[in-house]
């Protein structure tokens, strides 16, 4: 069955972001295509974060993270194909909450608190307020991820 799901949902076009935390002095990040709102009061934003790879633990032992709103495909490449300690020398940051990096070529961010963490199957779905959230740019083009690729919008 979970190879029926991949194969349907590879043709569910999915907004994507960059995710980022701080844990215990080492800079973490990762592209999720998992990212959605939750709630707007409280003001509520998740994502999934997948157990098998360890990729939640970040996430559960840190107190917060940053949503990357980013439209250059190079750098979701970078947050989930390249070795950990290799992307934060590739794309430049600056500190945001708790010293938690901000890409510094995101056109929004979203600076979040740790609201709650739900095991769940093989993931682990994190759960977060939106503390403050900032539009950096407005000449920006979004991308979509369907069917294993990056797409730009157009209409
Ligand atoms: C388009 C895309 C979407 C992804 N979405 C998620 C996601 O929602 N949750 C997740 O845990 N990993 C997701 N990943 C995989 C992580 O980015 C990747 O596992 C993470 O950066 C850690 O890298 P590693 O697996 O090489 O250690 C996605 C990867 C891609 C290319």
């Amino acid at each position: 069955m979970s190879e029926t799901i991949r194969n349907i949902m590879r043709l569910f076009p999915l907004g994507i972001v960059v995710v980022t935390t701080k844990w215990s002095d080492n800079l973490v990040g990762m592209t999720v295509n998992t990212f959605n709102s939750l709630s707007l009061n409280p003001p509520l934003v998740m994502f999934t974060a997948d157990k098998t790879k360890g990729n939640d633990v970040p996430f559960i032992e840190s107190n917060g993270f940053i949503v990357n709103f980013v439209d250059d495909e190079k750098i979701f490449n970078t947050f989930a194909f390249k070795p950990i300690k290799e992307r934060f020398k590739e794309a430049k940051f600056f500190e945001g909450l708790d010293g938690i990096p901000v890409l510094a070529d995101s056109y929004a961010y979203m600076e979040v608190k740790k609201y709650k963490t739900i095991d769940i199957g093989d993931h682990t779905i994190v759960v977060g307020e939106v503390i403050n959230g900032k539009i950096v740019r407005d000449n920006f083009s979004p991308l979509v991820y369907y069917n294993r690729n990056y797409w730009k919008l157009c209409r």
